[in-house]
């Protein structure tokens, strides 16, 4: 069993040794934030209070339709994997202000959301915490690659030919961004405390963590393309590999 990052690179030996633990699974699920508006407001009605109250401070509607739909549909995608009615999953958050699931859920499951503009992408995994990021690509400030990344992702960005800056910019941000999101450190760490892969011939990995390149083997990077013109990247620590599969919600019951 091989999986393949989106570039066709392979990501991980996928033949669990004897007594090795298998490849973590990871399900990557896009859906749009755009619909009618008689099934917002049904969608409305499967938040919790604490849900609507960030919808009711929201100033406007498009904002207000893209946070209802992204996470009622999240609360649909999680229901169907562990058995519960969409309505009555309960979350916690962590210090750093990562959600998860109640511990009394009945099958706890990993998972971490990413929107935007009217794009959403939900990573799912059962043995691991995972990170997700999507980000449209677009021309940013002069000296935004020095500000927040490495020198040395910096200098790479800056050599490339000026078209492929751009794209190398955003695989770098969204790698960063989902290593981020999977320790729930969020923007707290620092996007400069380690270094990621961004040459569009070289496979998605976390180069080094501080000074360190050990911890960073344990990583596992995963590139995918959310939609037209968007970048998007998942993240976990996956020492014996992971399986990474792409379920596109049209429609859901
Ligand atoms: C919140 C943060 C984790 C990601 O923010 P983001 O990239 O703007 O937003 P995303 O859509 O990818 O993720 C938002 C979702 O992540 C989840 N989330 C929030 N805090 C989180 C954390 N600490 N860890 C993991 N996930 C988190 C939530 O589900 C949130 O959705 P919600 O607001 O609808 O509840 C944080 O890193 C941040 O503020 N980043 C800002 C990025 C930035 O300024 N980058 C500079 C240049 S690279």
């Amino acid at each position: 069993m091989t999986s393949r990052g989106s570039a066709g690179y392979p990501i991980a030996d996928q033949a669990a040794a004897p007594g090795q633990a298998p490849p973590h699974a990871v399900e990557i699920w896009l859906y749009s934030l755009i619909d009618e508006e008689p099934a917002v407001d049904a969608m409305r009605t499967i938040l919790s209070e604490h849900e609507r109250d960030r919808v009711d401070r929201l100033a406007h509607q498009d904002h207000k339709r893209r946070y209802i739909i992204a996470h009622a549909r999240m609360r649909q995608i999680l229901a169907r994997k562990i058995g519960r009615r969409p309505e009555d999953i309960a979350f916690c958050v962590s210090p750093d202000g990562k959600p998860f699931l109640a511990p009394e859920t009945p099958k706890p499951v990993h998972f971490n959301l990413s929107h935007c503009a009217d794009n959403a992408a939900l990573a799912i995994c059962e043995t691991a915490e995972v990170g997700i990021d999507i980000e449209a690509i677009r021309s940013v400030r002069d000296g935004f690659a020095r500000r927040f990344f490495t020198t040395q992702e910096a200098d790479e960005i800056d050599a490339l030919p000026e078209g492929e800056q751009l794209p190398a910019l955003f695989r770098c941000w969204t790698r960063k961004e989902a290593f981020l999101k999977a320790t729930g450190e969020g923007i707290r760490r620092g996007l400069a405390s380690f270094q990621v892969s961004l040459a569009a011939d070289e496979p998605p990995r976390v180069i080094a963590i501080g000074d360190g390149e050990k911890a960073a083997r344990d990583w596992l990077l995963y590139d995918f393309s959310p939609a037209d013109g968007l970048a998007g990247a998942a993240a976990l620590i996956a020492p014996h590999g992971a399986e990474f599969t792409i379920r596109e919600l049209h429609t859901i019951d």
